[in-house]
Formats: C-alpha cells, structure tokens, sequence
C-alpha cells in the first residue's frame, strides 16, 4: 500500500516497523521558570485561566504537552524574575510558595501521565555557605533538592520523574553522585538525573567515569541547534534537548518550534524537546518577551492569544504519546524538510512532515534565537510513503494540516483535511497534490482518529495596566505567596501577618530575602519588585513601608523603572529612599548612585512611614507621612518604565498600601 503526496518526480519513503525501530520518544514539553515566566499567569481571574491551562495541557484539545519543567526557586534572578525558594533560610521549610506547585497540580489534573521535571537556576545563600557556589558542600545541596521533590509529594502529591543539577552551569561529578546517592537512601530511586542542562561536555566525562555515567538517566543539552556529538551517541543514554526555542511567537517562531520539533529526533536522535517557555506569562518589556508557546501575559484585562506554537506542538503531541517509538525511516525529504514516524507498537502510525523554508533569502520562516541556521533549500517536491509490516493493512490515514502562508501572511494552523485513502483513490491524492505545492507546511499523517483543535469563544480584548491600582495586602489565606501582578526582580515579596501587631497593618508585603543567594543571573544589591505599566511616565506612587533593620535598612518606592530581569542592576528611574539612620535620599537609579536630593528625614526602623512620590515631566516630588520631604528633582531619564518598591540591601522589610495613580 502506498500514497503520494505534491506532484513531480517523486520521493519514495518506506515505513516498515518489521526492519528494526528507532529510539523511545519522550516527549514535548514547557518549561516554567527559569524564571518567572508564568508570574502573571496566576493573576488571570477565572474563566481565562482555566482556559489558558487547557490550551497548554489538556489532552486532544491544545498543545497537550507531555512535559512539564519547571524551576526549583532559589530567590534569585533566573531572567524574567525571581522565584521562592522553600528553604529560604537553613531552618526554614514551606511548599507552598510561588505558582509552580500549582501549576503542576493543573498540569496533572489535566493530564495524569505528565512528566514533571524540576531544575534548579539558583539557590538560597545558606546552601552555598557565603560563596556564589553551590558544590562545596554536596551534601547540603543535594539535601536540599530532595527535599524539594519530597515536598512536592507530601503536601502536594505530586510525583516529580525527572531532577537536573544547575541550570547552563558547571556540573559536578560528585555533586551528581551525591544527588543519586541521597535519591536513592530516600526510597527515590525511580527519580532521573537530567545532566547537565547545558553544552554536550558531561559526555566527556560520563565516557571515561562509569559512575557519573550510571548516576545520570537523560542528558539533556539546550539549545543544540537539532545536532548532537558522538560522545553523547556512545553513553547510549537517552538524549534530550532539555531546553530549546526561546524565540518570539509569531509565525516565524512557530517555523523555528515545527522545525526542531523534528529534527531534533532526525539530526540528533533527542527524544524530548522542551520549549523555554512555556507561556510568556510576564511583562512583555522584561527580556525575552513572548518567547512562550503562547501569550498570556494581561491578567487586569484577561486577555490572551493562542499562537502557532501551540497548534505546531499539537501536531506531535496529539497523535503520539511517550513510549511511543520513532521508525527508522525518519529523516530529510529530498527537496527540503524533514519528517518522522512513530508508532505504539499496536499497528498505529504518526508521520510528522514539516516543510520549513531555510534557504539562505526566507531562513527567517523559522529561525530560532540560536544557535545560527545554516541555509538549506527547501522546494516543492512529490513525496511516496510506502506502508509496509503493521502498517500494511492501514486503509487510510487522518490528514493536519497547518500552512504558515509567509506571502499572504493568513496563515490556517491545524486544519484537518480529509482522510487521505492510502489504496490510491484519485481524488483524495489530487486533494493533497493541491495543498503541498507551497512550503512552510506541516503535515500529521495518522492512523488516529482523536485530534481536535480546541477552542474557547475570544478572550476580553487587550488593554493597558489600569491607571489607578491599589493593594492593602488584607487578605487573610491568599492563594498564592505573591502579590497581585508584583514582579520580583532580586529578592522575594510575600504576603505576611503580623500576628502581634494589632495595629493597621497586620497584613502586609514583606521582603522576606536576607542573603545574596547563589545567583543565575547578576541579581542587584539592593532588592526590588516592579508592577503596572512600562509606558507609565507621569503619575503618584505611593505606600506604607516599615524597615526591620536598625541603623543600616532602608526602603524606597520607584517610578520610570526601566529594566529588569537580568539588566536588573542597571535599572535606572526615579527611586525615593528613606533610611533607618534618619536620612532620605533621591536616585536616578537603583543602585543608588545617582543622587538628585538627599537630608534629613527622621525615619527609624520599626515604625510605619508613608512615601509618596510624584513625577511629572521631568520635575519629582516627594511626601513623608504626608508632608513635602523634597521637591522639583530634576529628572532627565528614563522617560517611562514600571512602579516599584524594594530595599536598600538584603533585608526584611514591610510594605502596605501601594497605590498607583497614572494618568
Ligand atoms: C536559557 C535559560 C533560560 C532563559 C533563556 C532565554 O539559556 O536557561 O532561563 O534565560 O535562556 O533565552
Ligand atoms: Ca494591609
């Protein structure tokens, strides 16, 4: 039995499960974190969220995602923010910080055979003892990733399958053998070591220690641009791409996502691919905006989009499963383009066919952030797959189809067409001869007859940041640890309750960081959390704060804040600062350098202070407890960026209060 597709001289292709298999496929998945990239996410007001959640988990109807990563916080900047960890401090414990516990828990609701992976970026300062390294004492980091995992079992029932080292770091081969040595004295032994999240190297090394290499299950390389190293091929380890895409999501990301979703099998024989991020969940002007499989990154309005990415994943992930395995026959078209096969060994079929343009003029078709494409042609061609062993007695196959139409740019993603009949009826061929003429195609062939592109009626319609926002932190369970649409930037903000304190502040924010961590990134000295708009330039922000620190603390209040993520130490804006020594200062930055007004200002620790900061033009004002401090600060730039608050160090600190007005 065989079918042909496109017209011209054409390919044959033979697809016989009786000639041998290929590798067991892992997996598509998303990685959350790494960091903050679903931070917004959670501030979606129901029934969007839920909506959200199924477009990226639930079977058959979205991406339906096989994986789920996501990031062990270790409050510390891992590129969009920070996230919780739950050891802050040596003798501290607490699983329910930061979103990513939900966010497994919906994942598994959805989707009970989800593979859960954690991975740390950063850690607590205590890990590393002082130093900005976490290997010195293996003991105590592996210690404290496992109990992360145990964690995630018992408060959360959640089985993590997977655990990697230290994110696009140096590995080290005792910190790994420690690692499954603690794993397995704790009854985990079915956990898998990811190593080494990073380049190939660990190969190297596993080659010549066949204790590193019995103590690691997957490697896992990022970003390796659909290829990997003969090393790796002789560890016979199952090879992941355990990081990849990063790239914006328009139609040219959703090129680069089909592109790789192929041939990382065909080119490098990886057998899960996971997309960094999962859903741009974040402020569009922190780095790497919209680099998720979809958008959702306005909870005050609701609004999101589904982009190709998740219709490009659907293609995969909806007709296979993990466990599933690649033909040999996978492979190059020889015009261009690649496909795959797979099957679950009971007689069914999945061809994925993708035909990305590359060549040297239109390679932006599906160009990935990195590494570097090397230009190839692809042109139409005519393609024969021949059915041969189980697949044989296959009378037809399910056809989707999604076409990325560069030229006309109204792109049709997942569409499914008619069966196509593989005994040669006339008319089904001529159908697909018609639609495979243009490129930038990807084809599901399939023997299954699920599938579905789901859909919800549209989400609200985009709109800005309020410009009058405020939060009294009264909330006496809150769902989540963080604040409403707060966005960590170094250190972590939680809600607290002063149990003692009678006084109106029982609930407030707290910055709860003492430590510089281990970072990831070049988190600032100073802690800082930004919210609401980044086109903001005039408005009043105000808030209560109350430093815990005597003599050395200090709290300020930010407008105009310009950047964030991992420039984060660069961020200039208009920052209003009082200290526990009794003195205020005015800074064009956070760093605290660049002083436009500093005095006396009277403030102590441990009493409650109301900052209020105005700006205007290029003109600043600012209030203590309701009475001008300081006024007509000249500031030149940065002409626009978020409100914040933050400390002066890392140190506790309250804040109550905050309001925004913007005009
Ligand atoms: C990766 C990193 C992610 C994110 C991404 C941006 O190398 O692991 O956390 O920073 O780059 O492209
Ligand atoms: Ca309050």
């Amino acid at each position: 039995r065989f079918f042909t597709i496109a017209i011209c001289v054409t390919d044959q292709y033979v697809l016989d499960d009786k000639v041998g298999l290929g590798r067991v496929f892992d997996g598509i998945g998303g990685l959350s974190g790494g960091g903050a990239t679903s931070r917004l996410l959670v501030n979606y007001a129901e029934p969007y969220r839920s909506q959200i959640l199924d477009y990226l988990f639930k079977p058959n109807f979205g991406a339906s995602l096989h994986i789920l990563k996501v990031e062990i916080g270790g409050d510390a900047q891992t590129t969009d923010g920070t996230e919780p960890s739950h050891m802050h401090y040596e003798n501290d414990e607490n699983f329910f910080r930061g979103y990513e516990w939900w966010l497994m828990k919906e994942a598994k609701k959805r989707n009970p055979n989800i593979t859960l992976i954690g991975l740390p970026w950063a850690f607590p300062g205590w890990v590393g003892h002082g130093k900005n390294w976490p290997y010195d004492y293996p003991d105590i980091t592996a210690t404290y990733v496992v109990s992360w995992i145990i964690g995630a079992k018992q408060y959360h029932d959640l089985d993590i399958n997977y655990v990697g080292i230290w994110n696009e770091r140096n590995f080290d081969s005792k910190y790994i053998k420690v690692l499954r040595d603690i794993l397995d004295k704790v009854g985990l032994t079915d956990i898998g070591i990811i190593a080494a999240d990073g380049d190939w190297n660990i190969v190297n090394s596993m080659v010549v220690d066949p204790y590193l290499n019995d103590a690691v299950e997957v490697v896992g390389a990022h970003y390796p641009g659909t290829t990997t190293v003969l090393e790796a091929l002789k560890t016979q380890k199952k090879l992941w791409s355990s990081e990849d895409y990063s790239t914006f999501n328009n139609e040219v990301g959703g090129g680069c996502w089909a592109r790789i979703l192929n041939q990382n099998y065909v080119n490098g024989l990886m057998t899960a691919t996971i997309s960094w991020n999962l859903v741009a969940s974040y402020y569009g002007e922190l780095p790497f905006g919209r680099d998720g499989l979809m958008t959702a990154q306005e909870p005050w309005s609701g609004s999101y989009v589904v982009e190709s990415p998740i219709w490009i994943s659907a293609h995969t992930t909806q007709f296979t499963q993990p466990g599933w395995t690649y033909l040999q026959t996978v492979g190059h078209l020889a015009h261009g383009g690649s496909y795959v096969a797979l099957t679950n060994g009971k007689g069914d079929l999945t061809v994925v066919i993708e035909t990305m343009v590359y060549t040297q003029r239109t390679h932006d078709h599906s160009v990935c952030v990195r590494p570097p494409l090397p230009a190839f042609n692809v042109t139409s061609q005519n393609t024969t797959f021949q059915l041969k062993g189980s697949f044989a007695s296959l009378a037809q196959l399910q056809v989707w189809r999604s076409r990325f139409n560069f030229k006309t740019q109204k792109p049709t993603f997942f569409e499914k067409l008619s069966p196509l009949k593989v005994n040669l009826r006339i008319r089904n061929v001529a159908h697909l001869q018609r639609s495979l003429r243009s490129l930038d195609e990807v084809y599901t062939l399939t023997s299954l007859t699920s599938g579905l592109k789901g859909s919800f009626p549209d989400p609200p319609p985009s709109a800005p940041f309020p410009t009058t926002y405020k939060d009294d932190f009264n909330v006496a369970n809150p769902p989540f640890t963080e604040a409403p649409d707060f966005a960590d930037q170094t250190g972590v903000f939680e809600y607290h309750i002063n149990l003692t304190d009678p006084g109106p502040h029982v609930f407030t924010l707290r910055q709860v960081v003492t430590q510089r961590p281990v970072t990831w990134a070049t988190d600032a000295d100073q802690t800082i959390s930004v919210i609401g708009n980044y086109k903001w330039e005039n408005l009043t922000v105000s808030c209560d704060v109350f430093m815990e620190t005597v003599k050395t603390g200090g709290v300020f209040i930010a407008a105009r804040v310009d950047k964030g993520g991992q420039s984060v130490r660069n961020a200039k804006g208009l920052f209003y600062w009082i200290f526990s020594d009794g003195s205020y200062k005015v800074t064009n930055d956070l760093a605290g350098q660049a002083v436009l007004a500093e005095g006396p200002s009277g403030t102590r620790a441990f009493g409650w202070h109301t900052l209020t900061l105005s700006i205007k033009g290029q003109y600043a004002t600012g209030l203590l407890n309701g009475y001008p401090l300081w006024k007509n600060a000249v500031v030149l730039g940065p002409k626009n960026g978020w409100a914040a608050i933050g400390t002066k160090s890392f140190e506790l600190a309250q804040f109550d209060n905050f309001a925004v007005k913007a005009e």
